[in-house]
């Protein structure tokens, strides 16, 4: 899908907000930050699935043992440590469009944002999407104001952009099917797992056969 220069996605693909009109290149060189973890791992591999070839693609972590799986794929893979500003400028080198996986140091992420931005700037790269949460501008979640700090220096940075205002990841719960079944397993039948803010559920206890 060609994107206009700058784009805000909520978690709706279709609700998008064209921020202003430009014509879209087909990129050289995508790159991915936090390519070690959930997020930035499933984006090079929709990628590579989607047909881009590997060596348009460029995996940036700073934990590169972890992608061995992607650098034996073709990709390559280059060290980028968004607390190291001095590893970002040459991780970008050549890099068109960058998917910036929003940091995980809350309270760090907006010097740690600034850092990759300007890099990519300096680097010459041409469009970064980001990471960003549901309704970073009104909404009362704590982790809100960090990301709509980072789209606010896209905004001004003059970079192409687009913003994906993504939802809860389901990988929240996911990752937590182990505890829940080990819990089930020493608590019995009666208890279900109960999701942050609802309240519990138990499963009411059958009547004694006759
Ligand atoms: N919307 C949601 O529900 C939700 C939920 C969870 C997370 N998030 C956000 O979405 C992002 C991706 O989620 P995820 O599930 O893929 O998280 P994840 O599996 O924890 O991966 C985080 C990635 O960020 C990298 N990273 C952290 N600090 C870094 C730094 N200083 N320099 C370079 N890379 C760094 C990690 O590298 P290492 O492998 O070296 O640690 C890892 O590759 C998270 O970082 C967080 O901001 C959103």
């Amino acid at each position: 899908m060609a994107l206009p220069a700058r784009t805000t996605l909520a978690c709706n693909p279709r609700s998008h907000v064209t921020e202003a009109p430009a014509t879209t290149p087909i990129p050289s060189k995508y790159a991915v930050s936090g390519a070690s973890g959930r997020l930035g791992h499933l984006a090079v591999e929709s990628l590579l699935r989607r047909g881009v070839p590997a060596d348009r693609i460029i995996a940036l972590a700073r934990t590169r043992a972890k992608i061995t799986d992607i650098s034996s794929r073709g990709v390559q893979v280059r060290h980028a440590d968004y607390s190291d500003p001095a590893t970002l400028i040459p991780a970008l080198a050549g890099v068109d469009v960058l998917l910036m996986i929003s940091a995980t140091d809350v309270g760090q992420r907006l010097p740690q944002h600034t850092a990759v931005i300007d890099a990519a700037k300096g680097a010459g790269v041409r469009r970064i999407v980001y990471t960003s949460t549901l309704r970073a501008d009104d909404t009362k979640l704590v982790l809100a104001p960090e990301h709509l700090a980072t789209e606010n220096l896209l905004r001004a940075s003059g970079m192409e952009f687009t913003i994906l205002r993504n939802s809860w990841y389901i990988e929240n719960y996911t990752d937590q099917i182990g505890q829940f079944l080990a819990k089930a397993k020493s608590l019995g039948p009666q208890w279900t797992p109960r999701l942050p803010g609802r309240p519990a559920r138990t499963t009411p206890t059958p009547p004694p056969s006759p």
